[in-house]
């Protein structure tokens, strides 16, 4: 038999519960947090024209470079599996005209990167993001990395810390590039391979290698800003002066690049210490992208959903217990008069927002209380020939084992107000 056929792909995941339930909450705290910054959600589709993400990331990233999935439809046409949400929301606000100007989007779902899989790194993995259309601010940049800070203070994270950097204009680029081949060639040799190819390509992705014979070059290396234009650098100044000023505990990090080329200015990353290798919770920054003939200023983070769950599980390890949903109420039939007349009862329990589960064949009365045992249910409601006949139900507290025998109204009634509606458990934080 050949089990794969059972098994996703390697690096894509299938998400059920009970794990999926802390995904739902996540994403309701996001969809709660969201309208108070002004963001509404855009969902763009998954498949693009590659070209939208070749121009807007950068030929020379790892990510167009070695990581998208790329196919050509029946016309020849080279389509690709987003690799991030930034490069179609901007595809969008360009289709849309002077109307997106200073658009609020966020977005949240599936990303597509082939990587090598690891844990915190899939192929298939769920981003939540946000872009904010709009000229250079740095009030701007921090109104977004305060958002990120609310969002992640309301999934019940504690540990995570908040580096900034800058890119600087795109004016910077050349003298940047230049200060550090400048400083690096001496040491060419101390490189590995990828780095030495980096210095040729994209001389800033070499400052992210993790290879520690690189990280003592790059150690030493001058801050990037030291090479940027006096307003870049002020502009660096006035995000850490305003950041002091909600009290957001970041700290500039000058050896933080991020691996798209579409940044300018202000660039961050938030990291939480459980996630180990792969430690990156969200990163974001400001970017300008040009579609036809026009540039597109905004600022924006995305964050890793399952890298966010592996996170909240290390910080809240009772919340995936507290967010079970309520025990059902299981209704017993004893004969097939009892089970369609169970049908109905369960469609009317269910529809004043009482969870219930009942026996859709033929079960004996034994099978079925052992069935309500195994779902968790606090009470079975038992009924057979002679309750149809009386309008009446037996109530069974499986909790105690207490049975008492009801009119079907006041058992519904009951249910209802012990039951439902579904309560919702609070988030911490
Ligand atoms: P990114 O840093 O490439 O930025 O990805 C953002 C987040 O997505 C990462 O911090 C990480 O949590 C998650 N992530 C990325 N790759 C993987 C993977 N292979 N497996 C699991 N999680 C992953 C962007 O994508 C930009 N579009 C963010 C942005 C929005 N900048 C401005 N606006």
């Amino acid at each position: 038999m050949d089990t794969t056929l059972f098994q996703p792909i390697p690096g894509m995941a299938d998400l059920a519960a009970p794990e999926v339930l802390l995904w739902q909450r996540l994403e309701e705290q996001a969809r709660r947090i969201m309208p108070l910054y002004g963001f509404t959600e855009i969902r763009t589709p998954a498949l693009e024209y590659t070209p939208v993400f070749t121009r807007a990331l950068g030929e020379t990233t790892d990510v167009v470079q070695k990581e998208m999935y790329t196919l050509a439809d029946r016309g020849g046409r080279s389509l690709t599996l987003r690799p991030e949400g930034t490069a179609g929301v901007i595809r969008y606000a360009a289709g849309q005209g002077a109307a997106a100007d200073g658009a609020r989007l966020y977005y949240v779902g599936p990303m597509f990167r082939c990587e090598r899989p690891q844990a915190g790194r899939k192929r298939q993995f769920h981003q939540l993001g946000v872009e904010a259309l709009g000229e250079p601010n740095p009030a701007a940049d921090v109104e977004v990395i305060a958002l990120q800070q609310h969002l992640f203070q309301s999934w019940g994270l504690r540990d995570f810390t908040i580096d900034v950097n800058t890119r600087g204009l795109p004016d910077d680029r050349p003298a940047v590039a230049q200060g550090l081949a400048a400083a690096v060639r001496p040491q060419l040799d101390a490189l590995c391979a990828d780095c030495r190819r980096r210095f040729d390509t994209n001389i800033l992705r070499l400052l992210d290698c993790k290879q520690e014979s690189c990280r003592q070059v790059i150690a030493a290396l001058p801050d990037m800003a030291t090479f940027m234009s006096a307003p870049a650098r002020a502009y660096l100044d006035e995000v850490v002066r305003l950041l002091a000023q909600l009290h957001l505990p970041a700290r500039v990090n000058p050896r933080l690049v991020r691996g798209l080329d579409y940044y300018i200015h202000t660039v961050w990353e938030i990291r939480h210490p459980a996630l180990g290798a792969q430690d990156a919770l969200s990163g974001g920054g400001r970017y300008r992208i040009t579609q036809g003939e026009k540039n597109f200023d905004g600022v924006g983070f995305a964050a890793g959903l399952e890298r966010a769950v592996m996170a909240v599980q290390h910080d809240q390890p009772g919340w995936l217990a507290a967010i079970q949903p309520d025990a059902p109420v299981s209704l017993v039939a004893l004969g097939a008069a009892a089970r369609d007349a169970n049908l109905q009862l369960a469609q009317e329990l269910r529809q004043r927002g009482c969870a219930c589960g009942l026996d859709l064949g033929d079960r004996s009365l034994k099978a079925q209380m052992r069935a309500a045992n195994r779902a968790g249910s606090a009470w079975a409601v038992i009924r057979g020939e002679r309750e149809l006949a009386a309008g009446a139900a037996a109530l069974k507290d499986l909790r105690d084992g207490q049975q008492t025998e009801l009119k079907l109204e006041d058992v519904v009634a009951k249910l209802i107000a012990a039951t439902g509606p579904t309560r919702v458990a609070p988030a911490p934080g």
